[in-house]
């Protein structure tokens, strides 16, 4: 089996790709778990992980009150894009929330939602960001990306944002919302699973903790003005009340989810993978563990 290692496609002298990498699968199916193979990705792309993103949605919306920092109420019919919309959970929302925007979702597949959404005003296309948007210059009024750290190489975010940025308006602004892979402070079980995740991250060029790294990626781009980065700490596990524990619900099934994938890439020994898995529990019961959220917002000019 091959994975997608987010290579150039090799020519033939004539510029056609081989008929290999033509035949290649997008999907890969591990221990019962859908994963893509033509992005580098790393989080299963199936109905387990569709309920853990809807989770994950309504649990930061508890936190933090709100689906968007950046202030867009004052426009009239604001055009809405999300990138990388995932179950399209939010752009339903936003749809909601604004009934006489255009909201839309981009994602290399169309959600589910799709099939049975009653919102006129939302729209699902499919793309993949690091190949362009597909949308003219100086579309939207507002581009939110969230919790794309475990999709896009580092070396790649520049050219994203940069592209975020083309399909935004002048005075339109841009959101980034990234939560860090490891659960602080961290513990044994929990410097064993980060280190996983960094090991197998690292295979596809992807820095799973991008997002403390948002405000110098928005600093390099002189465009974009009223550049604000806040983090937010959630607390995670029991001690933190209902919201500790649906979050720490949310990191096991994700850890759950590419159990499959290490076992296979790199060579982690279940039985020694669900004993961390376990360990972590406690670890950040004993710990008062929490986990950070990035928030980025900054304004085309
Ligand atoms: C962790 S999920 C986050 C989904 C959603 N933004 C949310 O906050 O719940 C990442 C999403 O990015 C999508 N994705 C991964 N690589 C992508 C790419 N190159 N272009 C567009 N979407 C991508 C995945 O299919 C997945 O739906």
């Amino acid at each position: 089996m091959s994975w997608f290692p987010f290579r150039k496609q090799k020519s033939t002298q004539q510029g056609k790709v081989t008929a290999k990498e033509e035949s290649q699968p997008i999907e890969v199916i591990l221990q019962g778990r859908r994963y893509r193979q033509d992005v580098p990705y790393v989080l299963p792309k199936d109905l387990g992980e569709i309920n853990r993103l809807d989770f994950q949605h309504h649990l930061l919306k508890q936190a933090i009150k709100t689906n968007h920092i950046a202030s867009i109420s004052h426009i009239t019919e604001p055009m809405i894009l999300d990138v990388g919309c995932g179950t399209g959970r939010w752009v339903l929302e936003m749809g909601k929330e604004f009934p006489q925007a255009q909201v839309n979702g981009l994602d290399v597949e169309i959600p589910l939602v799709a099939q049975e959404m009653q919102e006129a005003n939302c729209a699902f296309v499919v793309g993949n960001v690091l190949k362009g948007l597909p949308f003219p210059d100086n579309t939207f009024d507002y581009v939110h990306q969230r919790f794309l750290a475990s999709a896009l190489p580092a070396n790649e975010w520049p050219r994203v944002l940069k592209e975020l940025m083309r399909v935004t308006k002048p005075g339109g602004w841009i959101e980034l919302v990234e939560l860090l892979h490891r659960v602080e402070p961290l513990g044994v079980a929990g410097k064993q699973m980060s280190s996983w995740i960094e090991q197998f991250c690292a295979q596809r060029g992807i820095q799973p903790a991008i997002g403390e790294n948002l405000a110098d990626l928005l600093a390099a781009l002189p465009e974009l003005k009223e550049q604000q980065v806040y983090h937010y700490d959630l607390p995670v596990g029991t001690w933190g009340g209902h919201g500790g524990q649906l979050l720490a619900k949310s990191h096991l099934s994700a850890y759950a989810g590419v159990k499959p994938i290490y076992v296979e890439k790199l060579q982690v020994n279940p039985a020694n993978f669900d004993a961390v898995y376990v360990a972590m529990l406690d670890e950040w019961e004993k710990a008062h563990a929490y986990s950070r959220c990035y928030f980025a917002i900054a304004k085309k000019q």
